[in-house]
């Protein structure tokens, strides 16, 4: 099952998983990264900053990106990725890759999957979850053993999203996004997520069923799973307090 830890608030979270990410990259300095854009990865990038690590050398993959939006729209994931992740960190932004960032729509999920493949694949992937279950922009339905391909975006999503708009009219309705088959394929799922607002995604992805109604579930599917989140967005599961007693004796060894 996914190693489930409680933590207090945001920044705990972000001090934590930045310490798994320290240890990655002691052990690897190329290690490759796979980054979620959204406000809940931001408590990670900002302890990751505060270390002053050498990261020159990590490459890193971005989940996904929206189609559709000008080009450098500073809402496009890839401006975000560069503005929240390459540039505060230091990262090397050849080494930083944003699906259809090669322009050519028809062929860019086959390009990404070959570029991720061609990396060895992604060490450490981090997530969140969108209200409605998804992973990525792998929306409810997605198949377990999608890959990288476009999607529509459900209108749950997009008003979520609106926040970063001006309005809802302006956010896009197709997207490019890793499949959850291609994110089953990074070695360790690191899961983030804070507030009321995901505590029944959180309940549904860690708990529930495995089902591609909630695509978060396919987390289930993966040997190296790791759920932080705060009591608000732990609320909902039926066995928080057996995840609190894990944690609180874990042996020290055993790391992330
Ligand atoms: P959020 O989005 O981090 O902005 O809440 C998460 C997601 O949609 O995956």
């Amino acid at each position: 099952m996914a190693e489930v830890i409680i933590v207090p608030d945001q920044a705990t979270a972000g001090e934590l998983v930045a310490d798994a990410i320290q240890a990655l990259v002691r052990h690897r300095p190329d290690a490759v990264l796979g980054v979620a854009t959204g406000s809940t990865p931001l408590p990670v990038y900002r302890a990751l900053g505060g270390r002053g690590l050498p990261l020159d050398r990590v490459r890193a993959f971005a989940l996904d990106e929206y189609v559709g939006l000008p080009e450098g729209h500073p809402e496009s994931y890839a401006a975000v990725v560069r503005r929240e992740v390459t540039d505060p960190l230091g990262l090397d932004p050849a080494r930083v890759r944003v699906p259809g960032d090669t322009g050519a729509l028809r062929t860019a999920g086959e390009d990404y999957e070959a570029a991720i493949a061609a990396a060895d694949g992604v060490d450490l992937q981090l997530l969140g979850i969108g209200t409605d279950g998804h992973i990525g922009f792998n929306e409810p339905g997605s198949s377990l053993a999608s890959r990288t391909r476009i999607k529509t975006l459900t209108e749950q999503t997009r008003r979520d999203n609106a926040r970063f708009f001006s309005s809802l009219a302006d956010v896009p309705r197709h997207c490019i996004t890793q499949g959850l088959g291609t994110i089953l394929e990074a070695r360790h799922l690191v899961l983030l997520a804070f507030g009321e607002g995901k505590a029944e995604a959180i309940a549904g992805a860690v708990e529930g069923p495995v089902t591609a109604s909630l695509p978060g579930s396919a987390i289930q599917l993966h040997p190296h799973v790791t759920v932080v989140v705060d009591e608000a967005a732990a609320s909902r599961l039926a066995l928080a307090q057996y995840y609190r007693d894990v944690y609180a004796h874990k042996p020290e060894w055993q790391g992330l």
